[in-house]
């Protein structure tokens, strides 16, 4: 696929189910745009800023509706979505996404404090992840190859929660998705 109609599915996804709820008084759209703009604020590369826009394209791609971390229902959201993107992109745009969930559970092995500012979405997902690493667990993640870029996705992934925040739109992302498109997707 040329990376114009890599982009434009891309979008037509965010657009049939982007107005779905992320579960913190945002629809998914807004958060990835916030996630994105954070880190485009913040000075990070063009593929952090690609991982924290799609770390949660997962979420508009299977039909168990809203808030599913709410209904018990852990829908393995980070690999679906990493394994559709891992056509199209890099390991450094798709690897963030697939371990955004471990990268919450890293950190809350981390850092003392991390669990409590999480929001009652974040936790109850947690739980449904496997809830905290232990030092084996932590220790295996930090020799990952991601493991940086993965954390740095998640802290984005935590600011990008705010209601009617103003973001540049979808559109506004598109050269920078196209140019990470890879030559063989
Ligand atoms: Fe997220």
């Amino acid at each position: 696929m040329k990376p114009a109609a890599v982009v434009d599915e891309i979008f037509r996804v965010f657009r049939e189910r982007g107005h779905r709820n992320y579960g913190e008084n945002v629809t998914e759209q807004q958060h990835a745009l916030q996630c994105a703009t954070f880190a485009q604020n913040n000075g990070e590369a063009p593929v952090v800023v690609a991982a924290s826009l799609l770390h949660d394209y997962g979420h508009l791609l299977h039909d168990l509706g809203e808030d599913i971390a709410d209904q018990g229902v852990d829908a393995r959201h980070e690999r679906i979505g990493a394994n559709r993107l891992a056509a199209w992109f890099s390991e450094e745009v798709v690897e963030p996404g697939r371990l955004h969930a471990a990268s919450k559970r890293y950190l809350c092995w981390k850092e003392a404090g991390y669990y409590g500012d999480l929001s009652e979405a974040s936790k109850k997902s947690l739980a449904l992840q496997g809830g905290p690493m232990n030092d084996l667990e932590a220790a295996e993640f930090e020799a990952g190859a991601h493991y940086d870029s993965a954390v740095r996705v998640r802290r984005y992934d935590d600011q990008g929660k705010i209601p009617d925040l103003e973001t540049p739109d979808l559109e506004s992302f598109r050269p920078l998705l196209e140019s990470l498109v890879r030559p063989t997707a």
